[in-house]
């Protein structure tokens, strides 16, 4: 029976255009790209999108210290992030910037339309403000002691050794980071938008299956303790979009991020005529959006950005996936701390599908963090890919290419078997739908145990008959190469290289659907490399990197 064609909209949270991606980002793009892939390959009509978030104080004083534009930065570090995800595979149909077109004229025209609906309160407030660079801080800006623990060298939101969130005037001691100087108190005005009116539709959202339960958790500690209205603008100097009639302030970058989202769509429909941008964000719409987020950042788009989009009279999610950080060899990845491995420099030593296999194995829907352990990515990557996925393709291959010619045979040695494999396909289609990659990894490696018991029991290289069509050797051989084929299609979304590969070799395309026939009389080519194990060199060369 042919499924329903699902429209499904799906993004990834926009990285900053302040550094390079590094492998902690690149799970997010992995996870949502395996999700992406394996919707496509059921036929969905899937749109997948991000973008640069290239606004903010970061983003200039960034500019400023390399001695280049805000222009010139941004539109470097766009061209490394663009290949950074081909070099992973992550197939975008559009990776947009932040400081666009579109997205400027969605900004002013959400705003212009929630101020018409008095949503957003003029307030004086103080602030701290570093005399000597003429600039307002930023709240990681600010550096002092905390107020609770007495920890130095703590940001001015929130402690990082005792977890308390704080105000930045709270801080002892308090130093402006850009200068070092000790910041003064100015006052200043500020835009502040009425997210408390929407407390309401955010109680009835968040239940209406949109937030996996330790998402919704979260959620209801901040709504139970009341929300309150939310700063929109920033003063000059900043790298943004200016507030219309209101001289020198410009717009927060959390405003204009997530509309980031809208305008890397609407920048795809106007490159691509078939794509209505109405079926996608218009109210009433039953297509699907699914925002990929880390755990950090839950908040903007639970709470905010939901309201931003109620108010404003666009559709709301109809899911926000959130993942836990990795960690590396049991460290945050950091700047500061100096452990944080770069995209570009991952595939200087590894393959890009042996991070996107090491990520699915360690997948789940829920927000726990993902450790990556080196030693252990070596174990998985070598041990189920090279000594168990290649090695069923390659102990089969090799005799079907020396006796039968490179033709498969007509029939199976075994259909139960086969079918057996066929039927875990339903088990695979929940895994994906629900994001739990981990599982997914876990029964293709029982199939592949058992495809490998099976040739094992069977011993082809024992054989001792003669070599003509459809004898027992060419079919068990067959049968091993066609249950090969069955657990490739199902990893195909998350090993993009390697299942084109396959497919190169088998001469026939994983297709979801065709698992149900089995792949006969066909020939197949001379057995390709396709998979390089991983050497222990290689791990100790990066981890000097960081040495
Ligand atoms: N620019 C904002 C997002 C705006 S969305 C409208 C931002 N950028 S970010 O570059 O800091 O992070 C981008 C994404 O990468 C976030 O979802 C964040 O959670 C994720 N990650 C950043 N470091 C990570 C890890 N170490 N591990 C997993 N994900 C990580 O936030
Ligand atoms: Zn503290």
């Amino acid at each position: 029976m042919p499924i329903k064609v699902r429209k499904i909209l799906v993004t990834c949270a926009l990285p900053y255009a302040n550094g390079p991606i590094h492998i902690g980002h690149m799970l997010e793009h992995i996870q949502a790209d395996i999700w992406v892939r394996y919707q496509r390959m059921r036929g969905h009509e899937v749109w997948f999108i991000s973008s640069d978030d290239v606004h903010g104080t970061a983003i200039m004083l960034h500019a400023k210290n390399l001695k280049i534009s805000e222009q010139d930065l941004i539109k470097n570090i766009h061209k490394e992030h663009k290949i950074d995800f081909i070099n992973f595979n992550i197939s975008y149909d559009n990776y947009h910037t932040t400081h666009s077109i579109e997205n400027l004229f969605l900004v002013r025209k959400i705003f212009t339309y929630l101020n018409e609906k008095k949503l957003f309160n003029k307030k004086k407030i103080v602030q701290f403000y570093d005399n000597q660079e003429k600039i307002f801080l930023p709240d990681r800006f600010i550096k002092g002691t905390c107020p609770i623990c007495y920890a130095d060298n703590q940001y001015g939101d929130a402690c990082e050794k005792c977890s308390s969130i704080y105000k930045p005037t709270d801080l002892i001691n308090s130093i402006s980071v850009i200068s070092g100087t000790s910041p003064i108190l100015k006052e200043t005005e500020h835009l502040y938008f009425d997210l408390p009116i929407f407390s309401d539709m955010l109680k009835k959202w968040i239940y209406s299956g949109v937030l996996d339960s330790s998402v919704i958790r979260k959620t209801e500690e901040w709504l139970k303790s009341g929300l309150e209205e939310w700063c929109i603008s920033r003063d000059a100097p900043y790298f943004g979009f200016k507030i219309p009639h209101f001289l020198n302030k410009y717009f927060y970058v959390w405003l204009d991020a997530p509309i980031g989202y809208i305008s890397a769509f609407k920048n795809l429909c106007s490159n691509n005529k078939n794509i209505n941008f109405n079926d996608f964000w218009s109210k009433n719409t039953n297509s699907e959006l699914y925002h990929f987020i880390g755990k950090d950042i839950i908040y903007f788009h639970t709470l905010f950005w939901p309201s931003i989009l109620e108010a404003s009279g666009f559709r709301k999610p109809s899911g926000i996936f959130v993942h836990g950080h990795v960690t590396i060899n049991g460290l945050k990845l950091s700047k500061s701390r100096g452990f944080l491995i770069k995209a570009s420099d991952w595939v200087k030593y590894f393959d890009s599908d042996s991070l996107r296999y090491y990520y699915a194995s360690k997948l789940t829907n829920n927000i726990n963090d993902i450790e990556m352990n080196l030693d252990d990515f070596m174990y998985k990557i070598n041990n189920d890919i090279v000594n168990k996925l290649v090695n069923l393709a390659s102990r089969n291959a090799s005799f079907i290419n020396r006796y039968f010619n490179g033709y498969l045979s007509d029939k199976l040695d075994d259909y139960n078997l086969y079918n057996l494999f066929v039927d875990s396909n339903k088990k695979m289609e929940n895994f994906f739908e629900n994001r739990e990659f981990n599982l997914i990894i876990k029964n293709s490696m029982q199939l592949l145990d058992i495809a490998n018991q099976y040739i094992n029991e069977k011993k082809p290289w024992a054989i001792r008959e003669k070599i003509e069509k459809n004898n027992r050797l060419h079919i068990i051989c067959t049968m091993g190469i066609n249950l090969f084929r069955i657990i490739m299609t199902f990893l195909k979304p998350i090993l993009p290289i390697l299942s084109k590969k396959t497919e190169l070799f088998l001469i026939s395309d994983l297709i979801w659907n065709d698992v149900h026939t089995p792949l006969l009389s066909k020939k197949i080519t001379d057995f390709p490399r396709l998979y390089e194990r991983i050497s222990s060199d290689k791990i100790f060369q990066l981890i000097q990197l960081f040495k």
